[in-house]
């Protein structure tokens, strides 16, 4: 008689796990001799249904989907959370199981930054307001370990969420400038029914902080509508926004309403605009954003 095996995770369903660059290198060279086209959705892990609708779209999209879980030390300031960062890598493939994952490829921190690593990619224009007045040096992590990833999995595809609508600015700038061969396709943001854009970092919240964490995308709507209702005079927007910001006791870092592209700020909202938010719930940072105007 067969034991059953321990894991809780089905060995059936749970996309298998490859740790080191030699193995994804031999996995992924027998998908590509095999004509397949390759979709990646690199992560950090904690994986939600925002995580998951990445990979719904690789899967509609590609032939072969690799997801990469890996926090990112070069991403985070030094009084970030880093070491409290949720790992919990079973729970995570237990989440992707039945969602056609080809692979999850899960490096260690020291064989993506070898003890002698010094090289990094600095992306200015996009990253330079916002997260990169308020982060620094974060774009400058994600852009070196995107590109590493990029390197790594050379992918036809690799799939960013709208919820980081600056990241996925960068990240398209940074394949643009350096000429790497792939599509960066950025999908829209989860929320959950109330609104709240899921992120890693909810798992943070009090039962408190979660009911006033609402008010960030509460106060995007409430832009959305004015903007829809006529008014376009972006500090009467973000006027209104940063009152309802402030009534829910979050302490903001920017509200930002700019142009979709440039990230430049707009006086009249009378195209299509992003509005973003950056604030602090007790200790915890959350961003969210929406498009505005017109085309919106
Ligand atoms: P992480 O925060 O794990 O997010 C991975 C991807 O999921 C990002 O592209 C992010 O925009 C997307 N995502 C997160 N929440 C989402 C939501 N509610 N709806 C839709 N998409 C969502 O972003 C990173 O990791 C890292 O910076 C990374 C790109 C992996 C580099 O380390």
């Amino acid at each position: 008689m067969n034991a059953r095996p321990s894991t809780t995770i089905s060995p059936v369903i749970a996309p298998p796990v490859i740790a080191d660059a030699a193995a994804l290198a031999e996995f992924l060279a027998v998908a590509r001799r095999a004509g397949r086209t390759i979709g990646l959705v690199p992560t950090m892990g904690a994986l939600h249904a925002g995580h998951v609708s990445l990979v719904d779209a690789a899967r509609r999209d590609c032939d072969c989907v690799v997801v990469t879980i890996f926090v990112n030390p070069a991403q985070f300031g030094p009084n970030e959370d880093f070491s409290r960062y949720p790992r919990d890598l079973d729970a995570d493939l237990q989440r992707l199981a039945s969602h056609g994952v080809d692979a999850v490829f899960a490096p260690t921190t020291e064989s993506m930054y070898g003890p002698r690593h010094a090289t990094y990619v600095e992306v200015a224009g996009p990253a330079v307001p916002w997260e990169g007045e308020f982060r620094p040096g974060h774009f400058r992590g994600v852009a070196t370990i995107v590109l590493k990833l990029f390197n790594l999995v050379s992918p036809d595809r690799a799939y960013f969420g709208r919820k980081d609508f600056q990241q996925a600015l960068v990240i398209q700038q940074m394949v643009a400038d350096l000429d790497v061969p792939v599509e960066i396709v950025v999908c829209p943001i989860v929320r959950e029914p109330d609104g709240l854009a899921l992120s890693s970092r909810n798992f943070y919240l009090s039962a408190d902080e979660r009911r006033r964490a609402l008010a960030i995308s509460q106060s995007l709507q409430l832009a959305k509508e004015l903007v829809a209702a006529g008014t376009t005079d972006a500090a009467v927007v973000r006027r209104q926004m940063l009152d309802l910001l402030a009534k829910a006791e979050l302490q903001v870092e920017y509200v930002a309403l700019a142009d979709p592209q440039t990230l430049a700020p707009v006086e009249v909202i009378d195209r299509l605009s992003v509005a973003a938010i950056a604030a602090r719930v007790g200790a915890t940072r959350l961003i969210d954003n929406e498009l505005l105007g017109p085309e919106a």
